[in-house]
């Protein structure tokens, strides 16, 4: 079994997951195919929207004599007539809408086995939002109860492990660790469904936030009953890779069509606001004269457009990086997510999903409005701007939010200022906070828009920041604030500093004082001809950095790896791997996450690291896909990239 990130954003993933049935995609939706009904066929989905993956229900298979034989016969693929993978559900939701169910909780995993399921899921006990915490816990250890019982049994098939423990995080978080202890393959967060029935997304977000704490980083995690492709962004960003619906007929048997922010009546509408087959062959008012069976099959084929359309894009925000924006527009269309949203704001929830932001991204960050300045990426360089950087000078000229490259669009201010004072720094008060001015070319500082003015609620946090930025500084210089096209005039680089950017970006990048370590000789800066920006640096004449003209950060050379090495004290900025892969890393490979010991916990995805042995040798550097939660919890993939090797 398989599950590989390929690449993220947030703490959300693109993955590949193998099954018997072929490699799926994910973020993806399983739709829901009823065995005695379908209104669309797999074979159908697959050609229409590229559907990897279907959901059907092995109970209810299971209790139709001739379903049941068909499936034990010739299998639960030539069942449905589909050849791509496919999920079975146990009952559980069943038992949960119409009380007690007559099914044993093994009976139901080998059947599922025996029908050749490519993912079965265990008789979870679903815990319902409104019980007592009491009856929650002893439905989350009937359900650990159960689930180490089927795994006895579940033979080569992938054993679905759901998540139970009703709205109390420390449950959730329990059943997780205890279920992720017994080494299934996919773990469901159950138990969900009212929740999303009220539009509950507050609880929601908080029901998946604590299961992941608890769930191992390297398996699929599905959201059960979440079939809405409102919720599917935030859902994602918090690490949910799979989602289900049978949203989709339901809906549309009671002529509901859905769109990415929200659910609108057909008889409602005057014209369709969508351009899907279904919508551009009808307009509103032929759908609607449609008699009762046609119009729940255009309009279930009409939302599996829309559904699966989303998922698409969400899969284009995680590789371009822009997936927190998707997040923050879907949330301003509905209040009861931008209730969840809010929630993040909360310094443990930054706290938990900056371990998962990527150092930088390939997009410039977009303001939406009052949640960008929440986001991982900004609490982390808010952080390492009060923990790592170092200012030269006490003495310190506060710059207002300009034109960005602010050292090119401020060079004549800054020279004039330089040429009378001296031995100062320049600080610009940004719409991100303070950037000081070496670090004008960093990501997210150049790589980001915001619009000339911002909303209060930003405008009172990053004054916070600066407030504790700037405190002890002697403030002796507030420019008047020139409009962009006079700065712009001025626009001509001519004051060199280039030690001091190379310095203020290595502490802020790999730590306190890096560049003291690294700068310690002759520095050399090599610039590009074509744009001026610096691509290499060498220490008596060792390359020992480059600078990504993408995201203004470094990458690092063998011999600044060396030279950091020294400098930082195990495990700091360390990737330990064990002995017996040393020469294939030294014959250039890639790192995979099956063979790394540990690693430093403030490593983040796509930071640069050293690459040793367990006798702390360096052998090589390179640049890490995963965290140290996900490094050792991944028995397969990449897990650091690996640049340059020692000989
Ligand atoms: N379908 C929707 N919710 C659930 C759940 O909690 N458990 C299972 N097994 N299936 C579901
Ligand atoms: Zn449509």
């Amino acid at each position: 079994m398989k599950f590989e990130i390929k690449d993220r954003a947030a703490a959300g993933r693109l993955c590949k997951f193998k099954t018997k049935h072929g490699t799926v995609t994910t973020p993806t939706l399983l739709p829901v195919i009823n065995p005695n009904k379908m209104l669309i066929s797999p074979k159908e989905m697959k050609k229409l929207f590229g559907t990897e993956i279907v959901i059907t229900n092995a109970y209810i298979i299971h209790k139709d004599k001739n379903l049941r034989e068909t499936a034990l016969e010739k299998g639960v693929h030539q069942l449905i007539d589909y050849n791509g993978a496919i999920m079975t559900d146990s009952g559980t939701f069943q038992s949960y809408v119409y009380g007690d169910i007559n099914i044993d909780p093994i009976e139901i995993v080998k059947f599922q086995r025996d029908i050749g399921s490519d993912i079965g899921t265990i008789l979870d006990v679903f815990g319902t939002p409104k019980q007592t915490k009491r009856k929650a816990e002893q439905g989350v250890n009937e359900t650990i109860k159960r689930a180490k019982e089927s795994i006895k049994v579940k033979e080569n098939m992938i054993l679905a492990c759901t998540v139970q423990g009703s709205i109390y995080p420390d449950l959730r978080e329990k059943c997780a660790r205890e279920l992720s202890k017994i080494d299934a393959d996919f773990y469901p967060i159950g138990g969900v469904v009212p929740l999303m029935e009220n539009q509950n997304y507050l609880d929601l977000i908080k029901c998946i936030i604590a299961s992941k704490k608890g769930l191992n980083h390297s398996k699929p995690v599905h959201l059960f009953g979440a079939g809405h492709p409102l919720i599917f962004p935030l859902a994602v960003a918090l690490g949910c890779d799979f989602f289900d619906s049978s949203a989709y007929v339901k809906y549309a048997q009671d002529r509901r069509m859905i769109f990415p922010w929200g659910t609108e009546k057909l008889d409602n509408l005057n014209e369709l606001p969508c351009s899907c087959p279904v919508c551009t062959k009808f307009d509103a008012s032929e759908l609607k004269k449609l008699d009762t069976k046609d119009v729940t099959y255009h309009l279930a084929k009409h939302n599996l457009y829309i559904t699966f359309t989303e998922i698409k894009k969400i899969r284009n925000a995680i590789v371009n990086g822009n997936l927190w924006e998707l997040v923050e527009r879907r949330a301003n269309s509905n209040p009861y997510l931008l209730e969840a949203l809010n929630d993040l704001n909360k310094m443990e929830n930054k706290v938990w999903l900056e371990q998962f932001e990527p150092i930088s991204k390939n997009k410039a960050l977009f303001y939406t409005g009052e949640h960008t300045i929440h986001r991982p990426i900004i609490h982390r360089i808010h952080k390492r701007l009060l923990d790592r950087y170092k200012s030269s000078y006490d003495n310190v000229v506060i710059l207002p939010e300009g034109k960005k490259p602010y050292s090119v669009s401020y060079a004549k201010q800054i020279k004039e200022i330089n040429e009378k004072r001296g031995n100062i720094d320049f600080v610009i008060q940004s719409h991100l906070g303070p950037v000081p001015i070496h670090l004008d070319e960093m990501y997210p500082f150049a790589q980001s828009v915001f619009p000339t003015k911002v909303d209060k609620a930003t405008l009172e946090v990053t004054q916070k920041v600066f407030d504790e930025f700037i405190k002890k500084k002697n403030i002796f210089f507030w420019k008047e604030k020139k409009t962009y096209d006079e700065i712009h005039e001025s626009s001509i680089r001519t004051i060199d500093y280039d030690l001091n950017r190379i310095s203020a970006v290595a502490d802020m990048q790999f730590g306190k004082n890096a560049s003291k370590a690294l700068f310690n000789g002759e520095i050399r800066i090599v610039k590009s001809k074509k744009t001026g920006k610096i691509r290499n640096i060498y220490c008596d004449e060792k390359h020992i950095l480059s600078m990504r003209a993408g995201d203004g950060l470094f990458t690092l050379k063998m011999h600044g790896g060396n030279v950091l090495h020294k400098y930082f004290k195990y495990p700091k900025m360390r990737v330990i791997i064990q002995e017996d892969t040393v020469s294939f890393i030294k014959d250039g490979k890639s790192v995979f996450a099956k063979f790394v010991i540990d690693c430093d916990s403030n490593l983040r995805p796509f930071d640069e690291c050293l690459i040793v042995d367990e006798k702390d040798n360096l052998i090589a550097v390179g640049r890490c896909l995963l965290n140290r939660v996900e490094m050792l919890a991944f028995n397969w993939g990449m897990a650091v990239k690996t640049r340059e090797h020692a000989n």
